[in-house]
Protein backbone atom coordinates (compact mmCIF):
# COMPACT_ATOMS: atom_id res chain seq x y z
CA UNK A 1 0.00 0.00 0.00
CA UNK A 2 1.51 3.12 -1.02
CA UNK A 3 1.87 6.11 1.53
CA UNK A 4 -0.95 8.28 2.52
CA UNK A 5 -1.01 11.87 4.13
CA UNK A 6 -4.30 13.25 5.87
CA UNK A 7 -5.23 16.91 5.72
CA UNK A 8 -7.19 17.79 8.49
CA UNK A 9 -9.21 21.30 8.60
CA UNK A 10 -9.09 23.35 11.69
CA UNK A 11 -8.60 27.20 10.65
CA UNK A 12 -12.26 28.08 10.55
CA UNK A 13 -13.37 30.52 12.73
CA UNK A 14 -15.76 28.95 14.51
CA UNK A 15 -18.02 32.04 15.12
CA UNK A 16 -20.97 30.55 16.03
CA UNK A 17 -19.16 28.68 19.20
CA UNK A 18 -19.40 32.26 20.64
CA UNK A 19 -16.50 31.17 22.42
CA UNK A 20 -12.59 32.71 22.92
CA UNK A 21 -11.14 29.63 22.53
CA UNK A 22 -10.81 27.82 19.50
CA UNK A 23 -13.53 25.24 18.30
CA UNK A 24 -11.28 22.98 17.33
CA UNK A 25 -10.05 22.75 21.61
CA UNK A 26 -13.39 22.74 22.61
CA UNK A 27 -13.14 19.78 24.70
CA UNK A 28 -14.97 16.34 24.11
CA UNK A 29 -14.92 13.65 26.38
CA UNK A 30 -11.34 14.97 27.84
CA UNK A 31 -9.88 15.36 24.90
CA UNK A 32 -10.10 18.51 22.47
CA UNK A 33 -12.19 18.20 19.26
CA UNK A 34 -10.05 18.07 16.42
CA UNK A 35 -8.19 15.08 18.96
CA UNK A 36 -10.42 12.68 17.48
CA UNK A 37 -10.35 13.59 13.38
CA UNK A 38 -6.30 12.99 13.85
CA UNK A 39 -6.60 10.30 15.56
CA UNK A 40 -9.11 8.38 13.13
CA UNK A 41 -6.59 9.65 10.61
CA UNK A 42 -3.96 7.58 12.12
CA UNK A 43 -6.50 4.37 12.61
CA UNK A 44 -6.86 4.65 9.10
CA UNK A 45 -3.25 4.56 8.09
CA UNK A 46 -2.14 7.77 7.38
CA UNK A 47 1.51 8.17 7.76
CA UNK A 48 1.24 11.72 8.08
CA UNK A 49 -1.25 14.73 8.80
CA UNK A 50 -1.14 18.01 8.08
CA UNK A 51 -3.29 20.28 10.02
CA UNK A 52 -4.78 22.88 8.42
CA UNK A 53 -4.45 26.25 10.90
CA UNK A 54 -5.39 29.88 11.26
CA UNK A 55 -2.58 32.78 12.83
CA UNK A 56 -5.18 33.06 15.38
CA UNK A 57 -5.41 29.07 16.92
CA UNK A 58 -2.06 28.30 15.66
CA UNK A 59 0.38 27.96 18.36
CA UNK A 60 -2.68 26.62 20.86
CA UNK A 61 -3.46 24.10 18.40
CA UNK A 62 0.03 22.59 17.48
CA UNK A 63 1.45 22.61 20.97
CA UNK A 64 -1.44 20.34 21.40
CA UNK A 65 -0.95 17.89 18.47
CA UNK A 66 2.68 18.48 18.57
CA UNK A 67 2.72 17.47 22.37
CA UNK A 68 0.25 14.61 21.56
CA UNK A 69 0.75 13.15 18.78
CA UNK A 70 4.99 13.87 17.66
CA UNK A 71 6.10 16.92 15.82
CA UNK A 72 7.15 13.99 12.92
CA UNK A 73 3.48 12.60 12.64
CA UNK A 74 1.50 15.97 12.49
CA UNK A 75 2.43 18.77 10.31
CA UNK A 76 0.84 22.16 10.17
CA UNK A 77 -0.18 24.61 7.32
CA UNK A 78 -1.63 27.99 7.67
CA UNK A 79 -4.30 29.55 6.04
CA UNK A 80 -3.92 33.34 6.15
CA UNK A 81 -7.61 34.27 5.93
CA UNK A 82 -10.29 31.92 6.19
CA UNK A 83 -11.82 31.89 3.08
CA UNK A 84 -13.59 28.80 2.81
CA UNK A 85 -13.15 25.09 2.99
CA UNK A 86 -11.54 24.87 -0.31
CA UNK A 87 -8.75 27.38 0.57
CA UNK A 88 -8.06 25.60 3.57
CA UNK A 89 -7.69 22.61 1.94
CA UNK A 90 -5.39 24.49 -1.02
CA UNK A 91 -3.00 25.50 1.80
CA UNK A 92 -3.12 22.12 3.32
CA UNK A 93 -2.22 20.43 0.05
CA UNK A 94 0.98 22.40 -0.56
CA UNK A 95 2.39 20.18 2.19
CA UNK A 96 1.04 16.86 0.69
CA UNK A 97 3.55 14.90 -1.57
CA UNK A 98 2.10 11.34 -1.09
CA UNK A 99 0.04 10.14 -4.34
CA UNK A 100 -3.41 10.43 -2.60
CA UNK A 101 -4.84 12.11 0.20
CA UNK A 102 -7.75 11.98 2.75
CA UNK A 103 -8.67 15.08 3.97
CA UNK A 104 -11.39 15.66 6.58
CA UNK A 105 -12.31 18.49 8.96
CA UNK A 106 -11.27 19.01 12.47
CA UNK A 107 -14.92 19.36 14.26
CA UNK A 108 -16.28 15.64 13.32
CA UNK A 109 -15.09 14.20 16.32
CA UNK A 110 -17.26 11.11 15.66
CA UNK A 111 -15.39 9.62 12.60
CA UNK A 112 -13.87 6.92 12.85
CA UNK A 113 -10.91 4.91 11.91
CA UNK A 114 -12.40 2.05 9.32
CA UNK A 115 -15.05 4.80 8.03
CA UNK A 116 -11.87 6.53 6.33
CA UNK A 117 -10.29 3.53 5.54
CA UNK A 118 -13.64 2.75 3.46
CA UNK A 119 -13.08 6.21 1.90
CA UNK A 120 -9.36 5.58 1.02
CA UNK A 121 -10.31 1.69 -0.05
CA UNK A 122 -13.18 3.59 -2.44
CA UNK A 123 -10.32 5.62 -4.55
CA UNK A 124 -10.61 3.88 -8.05
CA UNK A 125 -12.85 1.07 -6.71
CA UNK A 126 -15.49 1.33 -8.97
CA UNK A 127 -15.60 0.04 -12.28
CA UNK A 128 -13.71 1.18 -14.26
CA UNK A 129 -10.92 1.95 -11.38
CA UNK A 130 -11.59 5.97 -12.28
CA UNK A 131 -12.55 7.99 -9.16
CA UNK A 132 -10.16 10.54 -8.83
CA UNK A 133 -12.20 11.75 -5.73
CA UNK A 134 -14.60 9.26 -3.11
CA UNK A 135 -16.37 10.89 -0.22
CA UNK A 136 -18.48 9.68 2.45
CA UNK A 137 -22.38 10.31 2.61
CA UNK A 138 -24.89 9.75 5.03
CA UNK A 139 -28.44 9.15 4.54
CA UNK A 140 -29.96 11.22 7.39
CA UNK A 141 -33.54 12.91 8.75
CA UNK A 142 -32.95 15.88 9.01
CA UNK A 143 -30.36 17.32 6.12
CA UNK A 144 -31.07 20.64 7.45
CA UNK A 145 -27.27 22.41 7.85
CA UNK A 146 -25.52 20.06 5.19
CA UNK A 147 -24.38 19.65 1.93
CA UNK A 148 -26.48 17.92 -0.07
CA UNK A 149 -25.32 15.23 -2.67
CA UNK A 150 -26.81 15.83 -5.95
CA UNK A 151 -27.20 12.59 -7.83
CA UNK A 152 -28.06 12.36 -11.41
CA UNK A 153 -30.69 9.79 -12.69
CA UNK A 154 -28.34 7.12 -13.19
CA UNK A 155 -27.30 7.91 -9.62
CA UNK A 156 -23.86 8.87 -10.37
CA UNK A 157 -22.50 12.03 -8.12
CA UNK A 158 -22.89 14.67 -9.95
CA UNK A 159 -22.59 17.80 -7.14
CA UNK A 160 -22.75 19.08 -3.61
CA UNK A 161 -24.59 22.11 -2.76
CA UNK A 162 -24.46 23.84 0.55
CA UNK A 163 -27.91 24.06 2.29
CA UNK A 164 -27.87 28.01 1.68
CA UNK A 165 -27.22 27.56 -2.39
CA UNK A 166 -30.36 24.90 -2.64
CA UNK A 167 -32.64 26.32 -4.96
CA UNK A 168 -35.42 24.55 -4.69
CA UNK A 169 -37.68 22.14 -2.41
CA UNK A 170 -37.37 19.47 -4.22
CA UNK A 171 -33.37 19.99 -3.45
CA UNK A 172 -33.88 20.84 0.23
CA UNK A 173 -35.70 17.49 0.11
CA UNK A 174 -32.66 15.41 -0.70
CA UNK A 175 -31.78 13.52 2.52
CA UNK A 176 -28.19 12.29 1.50
CA UNK A 177 -25.67 14.84 2.77
CA UNK A 178 -21.94 15.20 2.75
CA UNK A 179 -19.97 14.18 6.05
CA UNK A 180 -17.00 16.10 4.76
CA UNK A 181 -14.47 12.87 4.35
CA UNK A 182 -12.28 12.90 1.04
CA UNK A 183 -9.92 10.77 -0.45
CA UNK A 184 -8.66 12.31 -3.87
CA UNK A 185 -5.26 11.41 -6.06
CA UNK A 186 -3.40 14.25 -4.69
CA UNK A 187 -2.65 15.65 -7.94
CA UNK A 188 -6.26 15.65 -9.36
CA UNK A 189 -6.97 17.56 -6.39
CA UNK A 190 -4.16 20.29 -6.51
CA UNK A 191 -5.74 20.90 -9.59
CA UNK A 192 -9.10 21.08 -8.80
CA UNK A 193 -8.98 22.96 -5.85
CA UNK A 194 -7.08 25.74 -8.39
CA UNK A 195 -10.20 26.09 -10.54
CA UNK A 196 -12.76 26.79 -7.31
CA UNK A 197 -14.98 29.93 -7.83
CA UNK A 198 -16.45 31.77 -4.47
CA UNK A 199 -19.41 32.14 -6.40
CA UNK A 200 -22.03 31.20 -4.20
CA UNK A 201 -24.40 32.50 -1.06
CA UNK A 202 -21.17 32.66 1.16
CA UNK A 203 -18.81 34.28 -1.24
CA UNK A 204 -16.34 31.49 -0.16
CA UNK A 205 -14.31 28.68 -1.68
CA UNK A 206 -16.14 25.85 -1.25
CA UNK A 207 -14.36 22.59 -1.39
CA UNK A 208 -17.16 20.64 -2.02
CA UNK A 209 -17.40 22.57 -5.52
CA UNK A 210 -14.40 20.20 -6.57
CA UNK A 211 -16.93 17.27 -6.71
CA UNK A 212 -18.70 19.29 -10.22
CA UNK A 213 -15.39 19.15 -11.58
CA UNK A 214 -15.34 15.71 -10.89
CA UNK A 215 -18.50 14.91 -12.02
CA UNK A 216 -17.90 15.25 -15.71
CA UNK A 217 -16.20 12.36 -16.70
CA UNK A 218 -17.88 10.25 -13.31
CA UNK A 219 -14.61 10.58 -11.46
CA UNK A 220 -16.34 10.87 -8.06
CA UNK A 221 -17.93 8.57 -6.01
CA UNK A 222 -19.86 8.90 -2.68
CA UNK A 223 -19.69 6.01 -0.48
CA UNK A 224 -22.67 5.75 2.30
CA UNK A 225 -21.78 5.54 6.04
CA UNK A 226 -22.54 5.59 9.50
CA UNK A 227 -24.60 9.01 10.33
CA UNK A 228 -22.99 8.95 13.44
CA UNK A 229 -19.42 9.86 11.71
CA UNK A 230 -21.30 13.00 10.07
CA UNK A 231 -21.79 14.82 13.92
CA UNK A 232 -19.96 17.80 13.27
CA UNK A 233 -20.04 20.47 15.92
CA UNK A 234 -20.72 24.19 14.70
CA UNK A 235 -22.56 25.75 17.87
CA UNK A 236 -22.22 24.44 21.56
CA UNK A 237 -25.96 22.61 21.39
CA UNK A 238 -23.91 20.40 18.48
CA UNK A 239 -21.26 20.33 20.76
CA UNK A 240 -23.12 19.08 23.70
CA UNK A 241 -24.71 16.15 21.52
CA UNK A 242 -21.17 14.93 19.93
CA UNK A 243 -20.36 14.82 23.37
CA UNK A 244 -22.93 12.54 24.27
CA UNK A 245 -22.35 10.39 21.77
CA UNK A 246 -19.05 9.95 22.32
CA UNK A 247 -19.69 9.17 26.09
CA UNK A 248 -22.01 6.62 25.06
CA UNK A 249 -19.10 5.50 22.82
CA UNK A 250 -16.69 4.89 25.31
CA UNK A 251 -19.19 3.12 27.91
CA UNK A 252 -19.71 0.57 25.27
CA UNK A 253 -16.65 0.19 24.32
CA UNK A 254 -15.54 -0.61 28.68
CA UNK A 255 -18.76 -2.93 28.65
CA UNK A 256 -17.56 -4.94 25.86
CA UNK A 257 -14.08 -5.06 27.57
CA UNK A 258 -15.60 -6.35 30.74
CA UNK A 259 -16.44 -3.30 32.85
CA UNK A 260 -20.29 -3.50 34.35
CA UNK A 261 -21.16 -0.09 33.19
CA UNK A 262 -24.52 0.46 34.19
CA UNK A 263 -27.29 2.64 32.86
CA UNK A 264 -26.61 4.98 30.30
CA UNK A 265 -25.32 7.56 31.99
CA UNK A 266 -21.47 7.45 32.98
CA UNK A 267 -19.35 10.04 31.87
CA UNK A 268 -15.92 8.05 30.94
CA UNK A 269 -13.07 10.76 29.13
CA UNK A 270 -11.95 9.16 26.66
CA UNK A 271 -8.05 8.60 28.00
CA UNK A 272 -9.31 6.91 31.06
CA UNK A 273 -8.16 3.04 31.26
CA UNK A 274 -10.48 0.51 33.07
CA UNK A 275 -9.68 -3.20 33.99
CA UNK A 276 -12.56 -6.01 33.55
CA UNK A 277 -14.57 -6.42 36.72
CA UNK A 278 -14.78 -3.11 37.60
CA UNK A 279 -18.03 -1.52 38.01
CA UNK A 280 -19.11 2.12 36.97
CA UNK A 281 -22.39 3.27 38.24
CA UNK A 282 -24.75 5.66 36.54
CA UNK A 283 -23.79 8.81 37.19
CA UNK A 284 -20.06 8.95 37.96
CA UNK A 285 -17.42 10.70 36.36
CA UNK A 286 -13.92 9.40 35.45
CA UNK A 287 -12.04 11.86 33.90
CA UNK A 288 -8.41 12.46 32.35
CA UNK A 289 -5.66 10.18 32.76
CA UNK A 290 -7.62 8.18 35.29
CA UNK A 291 -7.04 4.77 35.91
CA UNK A 292 -9.09 2.02 37.37
CA UNK A 293 -7.97 -1.36 38.65
CA UNK A 294 -9.66 -4.74 38.29
CA UNK A 295 -12.41 -5.54 40.64
CA UNK A 296 -13.10 -2.09 41.81
CA UNK A 297 -16.50 -0.21 42.62
CA UNK A 298 -17.30 3.17 41.51
CA UNK A 299 -20.44 3.90 42.94
CA UNK A 300 -23.55 6.84 41.76
CA UNK A 301 -21.71 9.96 41.63
CA UNK A 302 -18.40 9.94 42.33
CA UNK A 303 -15.62 12.31 40.04
CA UNK A 304 -12.45 10.57 39.96
CA UNK A 305 -10.35 13.03 38.03
CA UNK A 306 -6.33 12.01 37.14
CA UNK A 307 -6.37 9.02 39.82
CA UNK A 308 -5.28 5.90 39.94
CA UNK A 309 -7.87 3.65 41.82
CA UNK A 310 -6.30 -0.34 43.30
CA UNK A 311 -7.90 -3.20 42.39
CA UNK A 312 -11.03 -3.86 44.72
CA UNK A 313 -11.35 -0.65 46.16
CA UNK A 314 -14.83 1.09 46.62
CA UNK A 315 -15.74 4.22 46.18
CA UNK A 316 -18.58 4.91 48.17
CA UNK A 317 -20.90 7.56 46.04
CA UNK A 318 -20.53 10.98 46.19
CA UNK A 319 -16.65 10.64 46.52
CA UNK A 320 -14.51 12.98 44.67
CA UNK A 321 -10.84 12.46 44.08
CA UNK A 322 -8.48 14.37 42.42
CA UNK A 323 -4.38 13.52 41.53
CA UNK A 324 -4.54 10.90 44.09
CA UNK A 325 -3.63 6.99 44.36
CA UNK A 326 -6.67 4.74 46.07
CA UNK A 327 -4.93 1.31 46.86
CA UNK A 328 -6.02 -2.33 46.48
CA UNK A 329 -9.69 -2.95 48.77
CA UNK A 330 -9.52 0.78 50.51
CA UNK A 331 -12.66 2.54 50.72
CA UNK A 332 -13.42 5.67 50.00
CA UNK A 333 -17.09 7.72 51.01
CA UNK A 334 -19.57 7.98 51.12
CA UNK A 335 -18.97 11.86 50.41
CA UNK A 336 -14.98 11.69 50.90
CA UNK A 337 -12.98 14.13 49.40
CA UNK A 338 -9.30 13.21 48.53
CA UNK A 339 -7.53 16.17 47.22
CA UNK A 340 -4.60 16.09 45.29
CA UNK A 341 -1.55 14.54 46.24
CA UNK A 342 -3.12 12.47 48.55
CA UNK A 343 -2.20 8.36 48.82
CA UNK A 344 -4.76 5.71 50.62
CA UNK A 345 -2.63 2.32 50.64
CA UNK A 346 -3.93 -1.53 50.99
CA UNK A 347 -7.26 -1.67 52.97
CA UNK A 348 -7.03 1.84 54.44
CA UNK A 349 -10.84 3.59 55.21
CA UNK A 350 -11.43 7.19 54.41
CA UNK A 351 -15.26 7.61 55.49
CA UNK A 352 -18.01 10.04 54.92
CA UNK A 353 -17.19 13.95 55.28
CA UNK A 354 -13.13 13.69 55.54
CA UNK A 355 -11.28 15.99 53.09
CA UNK A 356 -7.80 14.59 53.07
CA UNK A 357 -4.80 16.64 50.73
CA UNK A 358 -1.47 15.67 50.29
CA UNK A 359 -1.77 12.85 52.60
CA UNK A 360 -0.73 9.48 52.95
CA UNK A 361 -2.40 7.07 55.05
CA UNK A 362 -0.95 3.88 54.90
CA UNK A 363 -2.41 0.27 55.28
CA UNK A 364 -4.98 -0.36 56.92
CA UNK A 365 -5.32 3.10 58.89
CA UNK A 366 -9.05 4.69 59.30
CA UNK A 367 -11.00 7.47 59.29
CA UNK A 368 -14.07 6.83 59.19
CA UNK A 369 -15.78 10.51 60.25
CA UNK A 370 -16.01 14.01 59.62
CA UNK A 371 -12.22 14.61 59.51
CA UNK A 372 -9.58 17.37 57.66
CA UNK A 373 -6.30 15.74 57.37
CA UNK A 374 -3.70 18.33 55.15
CA UNK A 375 -0.25 17.25 55.17
CA UNK A 376 -0.03 14.04 56.96
CA UNK A 377 1.80 10.40 57.01
CA UNK A 378 -0.51 8.25 59.12
CA UNK A 379 0.77 5.04 59.61
CA UNK A 380 -0.15 1.79 59.45
CA UNK A 381 -3.69 0.87 60.69
CA UNK A 382 -3.96 4.21 62.86
CA UNK A 383 -7.25 5.12 63.63
CA UNK A 384 -8.39 8.60 62.95
CA UNK A 385 -11.40 10.00 65.55
CA UNK A 386 -14.86 11.70 64.03
CA UNK A 387 -13.73 15.29 63.93
CA UNK A 388 -9.76 15.05 63.64
CA UNK A 389 -8.13 18.48 62.41
CA UNK A 390 -4.75 18.57 61.38
CA UNK A 391 -4.20 21.85 61.92
CA UNK A 392 -1.60 22.62 58.33
CA UNK A 393 -1.70 26.02 57.80
CA UNK A 394 -0.43 28.82 59.64
CA UNK A 395 -1.53 31.62 57.75
CA UNK A 396 1.53 31.42 55.90
CA UNK A 397 3.41 28.14 55.69
CA UNK A 398 1.73 24.26 55.62
CA UNK A 399 3.28 22.37 57.85
CA UNK A 400 3.01 18.58 58.29
CA UNK A 401 1.76 16.00 60.57
CA UNK A 402 3.40 12.61 61.27
CA UNK A 403 1.26 9.58 63.55
CA UNK A 404 3.09 6.69 63.84
CA UNK A 405 1.52 2.87 63.02
CA UNK A 406 -1.09 1.95 65.39
CA UNK A 407 -1.47 5.34 66.99
CA UNK A 408 -5.08 6.03 67.99
CA UNK A 409 -6.38 9.98 67.96
CA UNK A 410 -9.48 10.47 69.68
CA UNK A 411 -12.58 12.75 68.25
CA UNK A 412 -11.93 16.58 68.29
CA UNK A 413 -8.78 16.20 68.95
CA UNK A 414 -6.82 18.98 67.13
CA UNK A 415 -3.19 18.23 65.42
CA UNK A 416 -1.18 21.44 65.57
CA UNK A 417 1.69 20.79 62.74
CA UNK A 418 4.62 20.75 62.93
CA UNK A 419 4.01 17.58 65.07
CA UNK A 420 4.80 14.14 65.61
CA UNK A 421 2.97 11.43 67.01
CA UNK A 422 4.52 8.27 68.06
CA UNK A 423 4.03 4.86 67.23
CA UNK A 424 0.91 3.16 69.38
CA UNK A 425 0.43 6.37 70.78
CA UNK A 426 -2.89 7.78 72.55
CA UNK A 427 -4.43 11.27 72.26
CA UNK A 428 -7.13 11.49 74.49
CA UNK A 429 -10.65 12.98 73.12
CA UNK A 430 -10.60 16.54 72.63
CA UNK A 431 -7.18 17.11 72.54
CA UNK A 432 -4.95 20.05 71.18
CA UNK A 433 -1.53 18.21 70.03
CA UNK A 434 1.00 21.37 70.17
CA UNK A 435 4.30 19.25 71.15
CA UNK A 436 5.52 15.58 69.54
CA UNK A 437 3.89 12.68 71.57
CA UNK A 438 6.07 9.93 72.13
CA UNK A 439 5.95 6.06 71.27
CA UNK A 440 3.28 4.51 73.52
CA UNK A 441 2.56 7.75 75.45
CA UNK A 442 -0.87 9.38 76.27
CA UNK A 443 -1.32 12.69 75.45
CA UNK A 444 -4.14 14.42 77.23
CA UNK A 445 -5.61 17.86 77.30
CA UNK A 446 -8.89 19.01 78.27
CA UNK A 447 -10.32 20.96 80.96
CA UNK A 448 -11.16 19.50 84.50
CA UNK A 449 -14.85 18.24 84.62
CA UNK A 450 -17.09 20.26 87.25
CA UNK A 451 -20.01 18.40 88.80
CA UNK A 452 -23.17 20.02 90.59
CA UNK A 453 -25.62 18.16 92.23
CA UNK A 454 -29.22 18.65 91.71
CA UNK A 455 -28.30 21.85 89.68
CA UNK A 456 -29.64 21.04 86.32
CA UNK A 457 -33.76 21.79 87.76
CA UNK A 458 -32.52 25.09 89.04
CA UNK A 459 -30.90 26.03 86.05
CA UNK A 460 -33.81 24.84 83.39
CA UNK A 461 -36.56 27.06 85.62
CA UNK A 462 -34.21 30.02 85.44
CA UNK A 463 -34.26 29.69 81.72
CA UNK A 464 -37.27 28.90 81.86
CA UNK A 465 -38.32 32.38 83.60
CA UNK A 466 -36.03 34.23 81.90
CA UNK A 467 -38.09 33.39 78.40
CA UNK A 468 -41.43 34.06 79.11
CA UNK A 469 -40.13 37.57 80.60
CA UNK A 470 -39.28 38.24 76.68
CA UNK A 471 -42.60 37.24 75.57
CA UNK A 472 -44.03 39.87 78.38
C1 LIG B 1 -19.05 21.49 5.66
C2 LIG B 1 -19.33 21.15 4.20
C3 LIG B 1 -20.70 20.49 4.11
C4 LIG B 1 -20.77 19.28 4.99
C5 LIG B 1 -20.37 19.63 6.42
C6 LIG B 1 -20.19 18.36 7.22
C7 LIG B 1 -18.15 22.79 2.84
C8 LIG B 1 -18.30 24.02 2.00
N1 LIG B 1 -19.28 22.32 3.38
O1 LIG B 1 -19.96 22.51 6.06
O2 LIG B 1 -20.97 20.10 2.76
O3 LIG B 1 -22.07 18.73 4.97
O4 LIG B 1 -19.12 20.33 6.46
O5 LIG B 1 -19.87 18.63 8.55
O6 LIG B 1 -17.07 22.27 2.95
N2 LIG B 1 -12.31 25.56 7.83
C9 LIG B 1 -11.04 26.06 7.58
N3 LIG B 1 -10.90 27.23 6.89
C10 LIG B 1 -11.98 27.92 6.40
C11 LIG B 1 -13.28 27.40 6.66
C12 LIG B 1 -13.41 26.22 7.36
O7 LIG B 1 -10.05 25.46 8.01
O8 LIG B 1 -11.76 28.96 5.79
C13 LIG B 1 -12.45 24.32 8.60
C14 LIG B 1 -13.20 24.52 9.88
O9 LIG B 1 -12.30 24.73 10.97
C15 LIG B 1 -13.96 23.20 10.06
C16 LIG B 1 -14.08 22.66 8.64
O10 LIG B 1 -13.20 23.40 7.85
O11 LIG B 1 -13.24 22.28 10.85
C17 LIG B 1 -15.51 22.74 8.11
O12 LIG B 1 -15.92 24.08 8.04
P1 LIG B 1 -17.38 24.53 8.47
O13 LIG B 1 -17.48 26.00 8.27
O14 LIG B 1 -17.72 23.97 9.79
O15 LIG B 1 -18.25 23.81 7.33
P2 LIG B 1 -19.78 23.40 7.41
O16 LIG B 1 -20.62 24.61 7.25
O17 LIG B 1 -20.01 22.57 8.59
CA1 LIG C 1 -18.80 22.06 10.39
Amino acid sequence: MSLLTAVVLAAGEGKRMKSALSKVLHPVAGRPLVHYPVKAALDAGATRVVLVVSPQNREDVESYVVRCFGRETVKTALQEQQRGTGDAARAGLERVETERVLLLYGDTPLIRGEELERIVAGLGAEPGGSAELALLSCVVDEPAGYGRVMRDAQGRVVAIREQRDLRSDEERAIHEVNAGVYAASTAWLKAALGELRPDNAQGEYYLTDVVALAAPRARAVALQGDPEALVGVNDRAQLADAERLMFRRIARRHALAGVTVRGDGPRIDDAVSIEPDVTIEANACLRGTTHVARGATIEAGCVVTDSQIGENAVLKPYSVVTASRVGPWAQIGPFAHLRPETEIEEKAHVGNFVETKKTRMRRGAKANHLAYLGDGDIGEGANIGAGTIFCNYDGFQKHQTVVGAGAFIGSDSQIVAPVRIGQGAYVATGTTVTRDVPDEALAISRVKQETKEGYAPRLKSRLQAAARNKRG
